[in-house]
Formats: C-alpha cells, sequence, structure tokens
C-alpha cells in the first residue's frame, strides 16, 4: 500500500495541468507550511528568525523541468538577485537549485552560460550553490557540470543520492574534488534497474556512502529526517573524531522542527532547506510521497486557504 501512494504522488509530481492550476492558485496555501515565501523578498523576515534560533538555511527557488530558454533566463537573474540580497541582509544562507530550472534539458549551452553567470556573482559574495539531484536520467549530466565548475569555483557543492547504484562509484569519482557534498536518500520515482527497491538497502547504503564521505575528508551535509540515519552519523563521527564543523545536518522547512532545534541545542550544525516560490507543486507532491502523514496537515491547509 506505502508503495502504490508514493508510485501515485510520484506520478501526479510530473503532471503539468495540476502544476499550472497550483501555480495559478498562488502559493498561499503551501506560504509558511512547507514553503517559506511566494517570493524571496517575503521569506527574508522568516529566514533571519531561523538564524536567529540558530538554524542555517539553504533557500530553493522552485521550479524544475524548464522547457523554455527564456524562463531559463528568468531564473538565473532571479537567482543573482537572491544571492545579492543573501549578502546585503547578512543572511547565514545558501542557495540550492536544480540544473533542469536552468536549462538542462534545452541545451548544454544554456545551462553552463546561467551557471556561469550565478557563480560569478556567488564567488563574489561568498554564497554557497548546491545543485540538487533530479533524477536519474539526468545525474551524469548534473555530476559533469558539478565537475566543469568545481574546477574553477570554490563556492559549488552537489548531491548524492543513495537509492542509485551508481553513487558509490560517484562519490570515489569526486573524491580528487575534495567536494562538499549533501547526501540524501533520493527522492525520484526510479526503476529497479539503477536504484535500490528496498528501503532497508537504501538505508543501508546511505550510511556507507556517510562513513565514505567524512572518512574521506569531504564537508559532509547529512539531508535526512530519519533518527536512525542521524544517531548513526553522531557515532560515527564521535568513533573517528570527525568534528561537528565538517559535517551538518539537513531538514527540509516545516519537517521536525523540534528536532531541528534539538540538534542546533546538542552544537550540531544544522540547515533548513527553504524552497519559495509560486512552483510549489512538484516539491510538494514529492514530500507527500515520501511520507503519507503530510497529506492531513496540507489538507487543513487547503480548507484555510
Ligand atoms: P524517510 O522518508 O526514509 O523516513 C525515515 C524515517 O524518518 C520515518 O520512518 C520516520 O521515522 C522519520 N521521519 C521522516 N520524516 C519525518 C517527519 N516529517 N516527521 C517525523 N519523522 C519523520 N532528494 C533528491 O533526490 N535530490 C535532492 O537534491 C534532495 N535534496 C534534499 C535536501 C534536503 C535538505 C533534504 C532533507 C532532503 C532532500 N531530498 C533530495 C529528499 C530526500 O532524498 C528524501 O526523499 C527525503 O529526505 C526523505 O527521506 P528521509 O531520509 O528524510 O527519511
Amino acid at each position: 500500500m506505502e508503495a502504490i501512494t508514493r508510485d501515485f504522488f510520484l506520478f501526479l509530481s510530473k503532471n503539468n495541468l495540476l502544476n499550472n492550476i497550483a501555480k495559478k492558485r498562488g502559493g498561499s496555501f503551501a506560504a509558511g507550511k512547507i514553503i517559506g515565501g511566494t517570493d524571496f523578498q517575503s521569506s527574508i523576515k522568516f529566514i533571519k528568525q531561523l538564524n536567529e534560533s540558530g538554524l542555517l538555511v539553504t533557500v530553493d527557488h522552485l521550479g524544475e523541468f524548464v522547457d523554455s530558454e527564456e524562463v531559463t533566463r528568468e531564473r538565473t537573474a532571479e537567482c543573482i538577485e537572491t544571492i545579492e540580497m543573501i549578502s546585503r541582509e547578512k543572511l547565514n544562507s545558501q542557495v540550492s537549485l536544480k540544473m533542469t530550472s536552468l536549462g538542462l534539458d534545452i541545451d548544454h549551452k544554456l545551462v553552463i552560460e546561467n551557471m556561469t553567470k550565478i557563480l560569478d556573482t556567488a564567488e563574489k559574495h561568498n554564497v554557497m550553490v548546491t545543485i540538487d539531484m533530479e533524477d536519474e536520467v539526468r545525474c551524469q549530466a548534473t555530476l559533469d557540470i558539478f565537475k566543469q565548475f568545481k574546477e574553477k569555483y570554490s563556492c559549488i557543492s552537489t548531491v548524492l543520492q543513495a537509492y542509485l547504484y551508481r553513487t558509490e562509484k560517484d562519490l570515489s569519482d569526486l573524491a580528487q574534488y575534495k567536494p562538499f557534498l549533501r547526501l540524501v536518500k533520493g527522492a525520484y520515482k526510479e526503476s529497479p534497474e539503477v536504484a535500490f527497491p528496498e528501503k532497508a538497502d537504501v538505508d543501508e547504503n546511505y550510511k556507507k556512502l556517510i562513513e565514505q564521505s567524512l572518512l574521506n575528508g569531504n564537508y559532509t551535509a547529512i539531508a535526512s529526517h530519519d533518527d536512525q540515519i542521524i544517531e548513526y552519523t553522531k557515532t560515527l563521527a564521535k568513533k573517528h573524531n570527525i568534528p561537528n564543523s565538517m559535517f551538518e545536518f539537513q531538514m527540509l522547512y516545516g519537517m521536525r522542527s523540534k528536532t531541528q532545534l534539538e540538534l542546533v541545542k546538542q552544537g550540531y550544525q544544522m540547515r533548513v532547506y527553504v524552497p519559495y516560490g509560486l512552483d510549489w507543486y512538484g516539491y510538494f507532491m514529492r514530500r507527500l510521497a515520501e511520507r503519507p502523514s503530510n497529506i492531513a496537515f496540507a489538507f487543513k491547509g487547503m480548507v484555510k486557504s
């Protein structure tokens, strides 16, 4: 039953018609519950509050699978503006973005051009930019882009997904770049040809990757709401005397807020992923796929709006 619900929401996450309806309805229903706001400006106050409570932030301008060159250029300009505002407002925040929002599905040259503009600004303001990882068919292209830019820029990081069979090798191949990495379980619908179908195998692989990444000396973000994974990381760090400054925990905004603050109290670095913008539909459907109990609070929000 759990697998059927998951597949259902992952299927819905790619429905263009529903996505357009969600955009037109505006973000009022999602804002403040699973996203920071409908634009970056309206999220600033809120990010400051998170920073004041000891939480680090990464912001994500929602939007993916963009098929218009013009829209990718708009996204690039918005991202640059966001980085400049982070610097101006002295926010303790990084930026996360998806390569399909910058033209990965349109033209390789276009993504490179857009990313160059973004990273020039990020480097100038010392704001870290993390390339989110999307579905498996785009994994190699995304890693190639990361490697190309990592040669020139220090303010770039990317994500590896524990559910993919290929990830252990990807992590070894990336070692020479001394990368900043975010490790996650993986959020897309993948076939058993490329990804572990069983959750227990994903969890085991996740632990293996955390160990490999930390022992390689990579600065590692462990992005999970799973207590088992969090406890594993703490124990591993203690066993190998890995200082808290070499890793951080990350969680999505709206999920496990008390645990986030508890980790800060315990002396760990904790970063909250705060999405903003009108394009919240695909993001929201993936969150429902991960945890159907989110449905209850989502529908409560819908009735209110
Ligand atoms: P999982 O969903 O496997 O749950 C395990 C257990 O954790 C549950 O059984 C429960 O006990 C507990 N738990 C989970 N959620 C809870 C909640 N809300 N409240 C209480 N308990 C809860 N994916 C991707 O493919 N590409 C990417 O770039 C990113 N980026 C990213 C950034 C950040 C900051 C995060 C946190 C996640 C991502 N992801 C992602 C999503 C990721 O791949 C994954 O789908 C989700 O984090 C869900 O997996 P978890 O490890 O959180 O636990």
